[in-house]
């Protein structure tokens, strides 16, 4: 386990809080589950992976630490019975993770996700079904930006316009990464010869966001 992805992972931990029933969905070597527990942000946590492999590992990697996990071999929560308080999905594509997330969402309490490739799947996803993001932190890794969301059910109180879709600027904690990522969007497309429009807009946004939640 690379020591940065372990610090994205743990970048993502302090949304938790302390949840009564925590699943990680997609657990590989289950670094998330197990670094949580051993800070004692948890107090249990079961793991579930859809192959066998991460399952021995997650399972072996426990056993090393002496931390009791459960890990089960899962199709997203198909493996766990009844109310889910918190649910993470890191680490995969938004489609899976928003199938994951479908699939039981009528017994999800919130639901952590940090898709590997965009944001805007998993809040088209939460508008449609009327989640909504609580809040939402970018961080970089190896220079490529990975959101992480928070999700609940219910909606938004204002439907999100299509800026927000794409961007998330909202409920956005940390300015600073998504303004790195922004300004990344906004060089690549003028070096296409493109409008930069809506990245600039949201950069418009964020600097409002900055001065209403400074650091
Ligand atoms: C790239 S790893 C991410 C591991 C870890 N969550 C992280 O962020 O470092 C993705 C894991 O998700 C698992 N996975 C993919 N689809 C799944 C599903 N529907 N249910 C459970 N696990 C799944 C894969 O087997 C793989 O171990």
């Amino acid at each position: 386990m690379v020591a940065e992805e372990v610090e994205r992972l743990v970048g993502s931990s302090d949304l938790l809080g302390v949840p009564p029933v925590y699943v990680d969905v997609g657990c590989d070597h289950a670094g998330l589950p197990l670094t949580l527990l051993h800070r004692g942000a948890l107090s249990r946590a079961i793991a579930v992976d859809v192959h066998e492999a991460p399952c021995v590992l997650a399972r072996e990697n426990a056993r090393k630490l002496g931390l009791d996990l459960d890990v089960r071999l899962s199709d997203g929560l198909d493996g766990v019975d009844g109310w889910v308080d918190v649910v993470s999905i890191c680490g995969m594509g938004s489609g899976t993770a928003v199938g994951v997330l479908d699939a039981a969402r009528a017994r999800i309490g919130a639901a952590i996700v940090q898709p590997n490739d965009t944001g805007e799947t998993v809040r088209r996803w939460a508008a449609h079904v009327g989640w909504s993001v609580a809040r939402e932190r970018g961080c970089w890794d190896a220079g490529r930006y990975y959101g992480v969301l928070v999700l609940v059910p219910g909606a938004a109180p204002d439907a999100p316009d299509a800026l927000e879709l794409a961007w998330g600027v909202r409920a956005q904690r940390d300015v600073d990464a998504l303004g790195a990522r922004l300004s990344a969007e906004i060089q690549r497309l003028e070096a296409l010869g493109k409008p930069a429009t809506l990245p600039r807009l949201a950069e418009q946004h964020l600097a409002h966001a900055r001065r209403a939640h400074p650091a």
